[in-house]
């Protein structure tokens, strides 16, 4: 989340938020902007909203019943985009990344994350996630890619990248 150097009036979205723990860490960092998500599970919505309560009620975060290969509007360009261990779940993840690199802004960051849990994961594993999360991106447009490591057993990836300004890239 640190990562993504939130601002206070930035408009984020999260892809397959679960239970809405990172939800609520954005709300906290974007205390007048907009925090979005989206989750096809109606559980983890109901779930993510009862987490975030206060905040829905005020219209600050925005939690919506959808998949991510069938986007809702959200309105104005946005400025940062996160997908927590999701991003294996999706169908053509290189279209759904291109969709989403069509919803931010120029220079606008996204943050994939991915912490393999598979039996037997190891710090290869990890290490394999990330090079093809960065793949993924580089092929959805991405550009300035870095890949930040948190030392946990096994290890996260966190894959970060910027839609660059030159929308014709
Ligand atoms: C492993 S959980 C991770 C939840 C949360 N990001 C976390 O790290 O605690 C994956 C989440 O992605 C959601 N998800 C999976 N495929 C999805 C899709 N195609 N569209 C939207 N959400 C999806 C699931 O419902 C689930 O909440």
């Amino acid at each position: 989340m640190s990562l993504l150097e939130v601002q206070p009036t930035d408009r984020v979205l999260e892809i397959g938020f679960g239970p809405g723990v990172a939800i609520a860490e954005f709300a906290g960092r974007a205390t007048q902007g907009h925090i979005f998500g989206i989750d096809h599970s109606q559980a983890m919505v109901r779930h993510a909203s009862r987490r975030n309560a206060a905040a829905v009620r005020v219209g600050r975060v925005h939690l919506t019943h959808a998949s991510v290969e069938q986007l809702p509007s959200f309105g104005d360009p946005l400025d940062a985009i996160l997908a927590v261990n999701s991003v294996g779940f999706w169908p053509d993840p290189v279209e759904r990344l291109r969709e989403l690199r069509g919803l931010l802004r120029p220079a606008g960051r996204i943050a994939l994350v991915s912490q393999p849990r598979c039996p037997g994961a190891t710090r290869e594993t990890t290490v394999r996630a990330a090079e093809e999360l960065q793949d993924m991106l580089t092929h959805a447009g991405f550009t300035q890619l870095r890949v930040k490591t948190l030392d946990l057993d096994p290890p996260v990836a966190c894959v970060l990248a910027i839609n660059p300004t030159d929308m014709t890239s």
